[in-house]
């Protein structure tokens, strides 16, 4: 299957040590642009300077890094990954430079960060889009000399770390915005390496496919499934957003939810049933809205509709009157009341469900002035039916 080194001669070689591990890495790919990514890892890896590796998401980057760290000097070492998105802001000084004891309230003993962990290894700071502007000064002045103070300790220490960044973002975007710190992007992209997106990696799919089939036929014990031409052409035509985790997913579901010994793709997603004919599995349904949910943000649109509903009820004309405060009373709210009882700032900018935050003010039902709406009007009305 696909090879995971691409030149000849390291083939020939003996196996080393490196060799193994970055083979159990199981980076698979044929492509000329995938070789060439296979290339610059082996050129890059037992050197000590930063890189950044930038990909779209699921195209292999903690993979490459990992290769980075097995393929150098430091693969006896540790390799300490940390997703920069999942420290709370306040805590990530802490976590990285380690603190001194009694550093702050519960810090009943020292403790060491993650960088003095990572001593004589790589660091790998995984999700760095995500570092607020908080943790960048942090890491730029780490990055600088590779010095550090843990927190509440008077002594600087220096680290023998290997630094090994990533993200899925455009980062010179976001500092040519100013959302980031330009000088940290210049320390971290010493060496920059770009993962292509599997959709302009050739006939990887293929290869990529295959190979998790054998795995899989290998983890379950069960009979190897093999694709058929339907699937092949499925593989090649497809855009792939969420790239090799995606297609790992596909195969996974292919083989353990079809009895079919061919994978046929012809069906799309055995999960998302997509329409007959082959086409690509539909899209993914959009985010969720935070603190909505499916059904919490159906709610909240819900009610916003329905607020919307109400006002022009109520701001109507003509026969309306008593049937618009019938519906009014029937649906529990009424624009007058609601009036007296202006609902919270948070609910009409619409950012929690009024419901969920309020459940005392709307639309619990209450009981409706028995005033009509528009006195004035009615007057008018009788005075001219009367003149008639
Ligand atoms: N070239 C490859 N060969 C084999 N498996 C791969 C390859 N690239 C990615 N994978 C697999 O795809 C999945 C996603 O890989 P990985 O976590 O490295 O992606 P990522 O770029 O870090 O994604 P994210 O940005 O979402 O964190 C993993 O299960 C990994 O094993
Ligand atoms: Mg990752």
């Amino acid at each position: 299957m696909a090879d995971h080194i691409d030149d000849a001669a390291s083939r020939q070689r003996t196996p080393s040590a490196p060799e193994d591990a970055f083979a159990r890495l199981n980076l698979i790919g044929e492509s000329p642009a995938f070789n060439a990514v296979l290339r610059l890892v082996r050129r890059i890896a037992s050197c000590n300077a930063t890189v950044l590796i930038q990909g779209e998401t699921g195209t292999g980057k903690e993979l490459v890094a990992g290769a980075l760290h097995y393929l150098s000097e430091r693969r006896n070492g540790p390799f300490i990954s940390i997703n920069c998105g999942a420290i709370p802001d306040s805590l990530f000084e802490s976590e990285l430079f380690g603190h001194a004891r009694g550093a702050f309230t519960d810090a009943r003993e020292a403790r060491a960060g993650l960088i003095a962990q990572a001593r004589g290894g790589t660091l790998f700071l995984d999700e760095l889009e995500a570092l607020s502007p908080r943790g960048q000064v942090a890491l730029l002045r780490f990055l600088q000399d590779h010095e550090y103070r843990p927190v509440g300790d008077a002594q600087v220490r220096s680290a023998d770390v290997r630094i090994v960044g990533s993200t899925n973002a455009e980062l010179a975007a976001l500092a040519a915005r100013g959302a980031y710190r330009q000088d940290l992007l210049f320390r971290l992209s010493v060496l920059p390496i770009d993962l292509p997106p599997l959709r302009a990696r050739g006939d990887d799919a293929v290869v990529l496919a295959d190979a998790f089939l054998e795995r899989l036929s290998r983890q379950y014990g069960r009979p190897r499934k093999t694709l058929t031409p339907g699937a092949i052409a499925f593989l090649r035509a497809y855009a792939w957003p969420g790239n090799v985790r995606e297609l790992e997913n596909l195969m996974h579901r292919e083989f353990l939810l079809t009895d079919d010994p061919q994978v046929n793709l012809g069906h799309g997603d055995p999960l998302r049933q997509a329409p007959a004919g082959g086409g690509p599995p539909p899209a993914p349904p959009p985010p969720r809205r935070p603190g909505g949910g499916g059904a919490g943000g159906g709610r909240a649109r819900g009610g916003a509709r329905r607020g919307a509903h109400h006002r022009e009820l109520s701001r109507g004309e003509g026969a309306r009157d008593r049937r618009i405060r019938a519906r009014l009373r029937r649906r529990g709210a009424c624009a007058r009341q609601r009036k007296r009882e202006p609902r919270r700032a948070s609910c009409r900018q619409g950012t929690q469900p009024a419901r969920q935050a309020h459940p005392q003010v709307w639309p619990v039902r209450r009981r409706i002035p028995r005033r009509p709406l528009r006195p004035r009007l009615d007057l008018a009305r009788v005075s001219h039916r009367g003149s008639r």
